[in-house]
């Protein structure tokens, strides 16, 4: 857990203009800067960063965010990284709350240490074994593309890494998985003459390896195993250095193996990744779908091919949302991506993966392949087949249309399907009794005017806001606010608020205000704050005196009732 105050000291420290600047090319224009926005593709600049706010919002594709949710979304973080990542630039350090987090991340830079040395060393040893230069180049790898992934070869020998690490015994050689100690407490090297693939996580940093045979030899890839750095499930090989490119034509293409992803790159697509032996887990797909709208899964035609795009199709359908899109494509027979980009060239491998199956057509294919459509049992079963996928699509729209598909599929009609599956179709907004709501404009735009100008709530006396929608995040907002008095911008605010059930509406509120520059002067602000407020109270006010009105003539009022709409009448009178 990084404490929130330091988050707050930190973006305190920060300017969000400063930091986008790092990765994008800011111009000025009236208070704000615009550039062109890096999540989406276009032409004239609708990216706009505001100072004052310490916010940002694409006007284009409607990202927004504090100097903390860029890091994340350009870089492909979490929270934690793009914090520590913002930390190092601006020369602070993350105060870990608890020791053993601390001595973890002791132990983290250690690794890490080890593992850039490591990499150091495989990577010169390439250049002096003429055998090693050979296999790639027969592979039909150059040198660039070799240099751009850091490939490296582990020689001949047990125990070379001797001569890179001072302590040949030291306990993190065996916990970066570089070295393996022997039933008989022995140590040696865990690769030996492989060719070596760097795993590389977004920060830049190699977190693990695989290792290539250059003959015939089992296994045929070798892995790091699992380590503080490395999580299998989580990672995806070749992700660092395909992230421009993905941005650029917001695609990202998954095949299976390390030489896939390098043997595209060689031929111009740029967007591969490569899970590491394993499935696809949701967290690749949730990672994969932070950094582009559209990926394509590439397996090889045969049995187990398709197996695996199941196990992806599986796991990605509670990610999906609408908007997203996902799709499959097999290649022929005997093909993998590195041996069809060889012989088919780049422009033939792009267009056949325009032609890849959409993820609904996909799952309705192999769902209708496994029954007998031409009898009422085959469809009862396909239904069946249907159901537990079905569920687990969150997206309204998907799962709206694969629900009519399937209906159609099994002769049945949508509301059928729809009662066979209990699936409830959205509820209808709850309408409450008139007048017992504040109009959530009027809210929202207090909400706005705090986040324009934090120190506003010191001048609020508001009697405590029952409701659990805006007001509830209004309420929220004056406590937080209240507590802190030295805020003077929305990005800490925001933050404060990051996984609260508040921070999708202060995060709206925040990209709107975007757009009001200028609308108000300096002083003005205070004056439309003040006259929402009493607006506000006016309306409470209004509400309570109906509703002690509606229960006087239905019921009659206790003493204490009555003595209470005297004051609120007396009162709008004041
Ligand atoms: P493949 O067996 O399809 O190999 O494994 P490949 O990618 O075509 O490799 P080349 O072209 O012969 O060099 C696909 C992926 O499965 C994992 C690796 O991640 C590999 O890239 N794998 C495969 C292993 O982890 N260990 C193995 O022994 C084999
Ligand atoms: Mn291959």
């Amino acid at each position: 857990m990084i404490p929130q105050s330091f988050i707050q000291d930190l973006l305190n420290r920060l300017d969000i203009v400063d930091v986008i600047e790092r990765y994008v090319p800011l111009k000025k224009a009236g208070a704000n800067y615009m550039a062109c926005c890096p999540f989406h593709g276009e032409k004239t600049p609708s990216f706009s960063v505001s100072p004052t706010k310490q916010f940002y919002h694409c006007f284009g594709c409607g990202t927004h965010g504090t100097a903390i949710s860029f890091v994340m979304e350009y870089q492909g973080l979490g929270f934690v990284e793009a914090v520590e990542e913002l930390a190092r630039s601006a020369g602070m350090t993350v105060p870990q709350e608890a020791v053993a987090e601390k001595q973890r991340s002791a132990q983290s830079a250690d690794l890490a240490e080890v593992m850039l040395l490591a990499t150091r060393y495989y990577r010169d040893e390439l250049k002096r074994a003429p055998r090693a230069i050979e296999y790639l180049k027969q592979r039909g790898l150059s040198g660039e593309v070799a240099a751009r992934f850091g490939i490296g070869y582990a020689p001949q020998g047990w125990q070379n890494l001797r001569d890179v690490f001072p302590d040949y015994e030291a306990r993190s050689l065996v916990q970066a998985g570089l070295v393996i100690e022997g039933e008989n407490g022995k140590r040696y090297d865990r690769f030996r003459d492989r060719i070596m693939f760097p795993i590389i996580n977004p920060r830049g940093a190699v977190i693990g390896f695989g290792g290539r045979v250059l003959d015939q030899g089992e296994p045929k890839y070798l892995n790091s195993p699992e380590t503080p750095l490395f999580e299998k499930g989580q990672e995806l090989y070749g992700l660092y250095q395909a992230r421009k490119s993905i941005r650029e034509v917001d695609r990202v293409l998954v095949v299976e193996g390390y030489m896939d992803v390098v043997a595209l790159a060689q031929h111009g697509i740029e967007y591969a990744v490569a899970t590491l032996g394993t499935a696809t887990t949701p967290v690749h797909v949730q990672k994969l779908l932070r950094q582009s709208d559209s990926i394509v899964f590439c397996f090889d035609g045969d049995a187990a091919g398709r197996k695996a795009a199941w196990r992806a199709l599986e796991n990605s359908l509670a990610q999906v949302a609408d908007g997203k899109r996902l799709s499959f494509l097999f290649l022929p027979q005997g093909e993998d991506p590195d041996s069809y980009i060889r012989s088919a060239g780049k422009t033939a491998f792009e267009a056949m993966l325009g032609e890849a199956l959409p993820l609904s057509q996909f799952l309705l294919r192999e769902l209708t392949a496994q029954v007998d459509m031409q009898t009422q049992e085959g469809r009862a079963h396909l239904l069946q087949l249907a159901r537990p996928l079905l569920s687990q699509v969150a997206a309204p729209a998907l799962s709206l249309m694969l629900r009519k598909r399937l209906a159609e599929l099994a002769g049945i009609s949508q509301a059928e399907l729809e009662e066979l599956f209990q699936i409830k179709t959205a509820q209808k907004p709850r309408v409450l009794p008139k007048g017992r709501r504040n109009p959530p404009s009027l809210i929202r735009q207090i909400i706005q005017l705090l986040l324009v100008q934090p120190k506003l709530a010191q001048s609020a006396e508001l009697e405590v806001l029952e409701g659990d929608g805006d007001e509830a995040t209004l309420q929220a907002l004056l406590d937080f606010l209240a507590a802190h008095p030295q805020l003077k911008d929305a990005a800490p605010v925001i933050e404060h608020f990051r996984g609260s059930l508040h921070e999708a509406k202060l995060r709206d509120a925040a990209a709107e205000i975007m757009q009001w520059e200028d609308r108000f002067a300096e002083g003005e602000i205070e004056e439309e704050f003040l006259g929402a407020l009493a607006q506000l109270k006016w309306q409470g006010r209004q509400r309570e005196i109906d509703a002690l009105l509606g229960l006087a003539r239905a019921q009659g009022l206790t003493e204490s009732q009555k003595l209470r709409l005297q004051q609120l009448l007396l009162r709008g009178q004041e």
